[in-house]
């Protein structure tokens, strides 16, 4: 029996990876790399200072910069995707993920955010779902990015259960890697992209029985 949903932010609760896309396009752009959607694809669910070092090494570029100057780059990018971020509403959910969630609440399922993002208490706020997670796992006490499982780990352990107790539902590979490697059960939610290793894959979060999801 399961007791416990881990979930990705982006790709999962919402859609942003399109203004993570806008915003490290214009900065590659700056620096004279260029970067497309399908090379996009390879930034999700990786942490920002890893996003920019697979920028650089696009663009034969990692030894140009000092650890400080790639935190300005960094931190340049971040300004640009948290103006973005601005206009995110309760419309922008994912569909299905509010009657989900809802549901989980009324089973008393408790609900957690496994997310790189160090963004996503401000975007779950703008989304109106801050009160429907019990925990948010803080990206900055990880000593390993995804496909590491520990960040899967401290969320079921947050949420007082076992690992192998918990559903986790993610949007990208290193993501689908990291919840297996943590021994849960994997809904991979399909964004378009071929995942590989889920479970069970789905468009949208309302097409799972959510009893018969606890019952694996
Ligand atoms: C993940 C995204 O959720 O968060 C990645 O899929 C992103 O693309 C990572 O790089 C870190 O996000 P942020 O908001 O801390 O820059
Ligand atoms: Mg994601």
């Amino acid at each position: 029996m399961k007791k416990g949903f881990v979930f990705d932010l982006d790709g999962v609760i919402t859609d942003t990876a399109k203004y993570h896309y806008i915003a490290w396009k214009e900065l590659a752009a700056e620096i004279g790399i260029e970067i497309d959607l399908k090379f996009n694809e390879q930034l999700k669910g990786i942490s920002r200072m890893d996003s920019l070092e697979r920028i650089l090494t696009l663009g034969n570029k990692n030894d140009a910069y000092t650890e400080v100057e790639k935190e300005a780059l960094a931190t340049k990018k971040n300004t640009h995707y948290v103006q973005l971020l601005q206009s995110l509403t309760p419309d922008d959910l994912l569909p299905g993920v509010k009657t989900f969630l809802d549901e989980a609440k009324a089973k008393n399922i408790p609900c957690a955010i496994a997310s790189a993002s160090k963004n996503a208490p401000f975007i779950l706020d703008k989304l109106g779902v801050m009160q429907d997670f019990d925990t948010i796992v803080d990206p900055a006490t990880l000593k390993k990015g995804k496909p590491d499982p520990e960040i899967f780990i401290q969320a079921a352990l947050a949420l007082g259960i076992e690992p192998a107790e918990a559903v986790g539902f993610e949007d990208a590979q290193a993501g689908i890697d990291g919840i297996k490697a943590a021994g849960m059960y994997a809904v991979g939610v399909y964004s378009g992209e071929e995942l590989h290793g889920a479970d069970v894959i789905v468009e949208k979060l309302t097409d799972l029985n959510i009893d018969e999801l606890l019952a694996k």
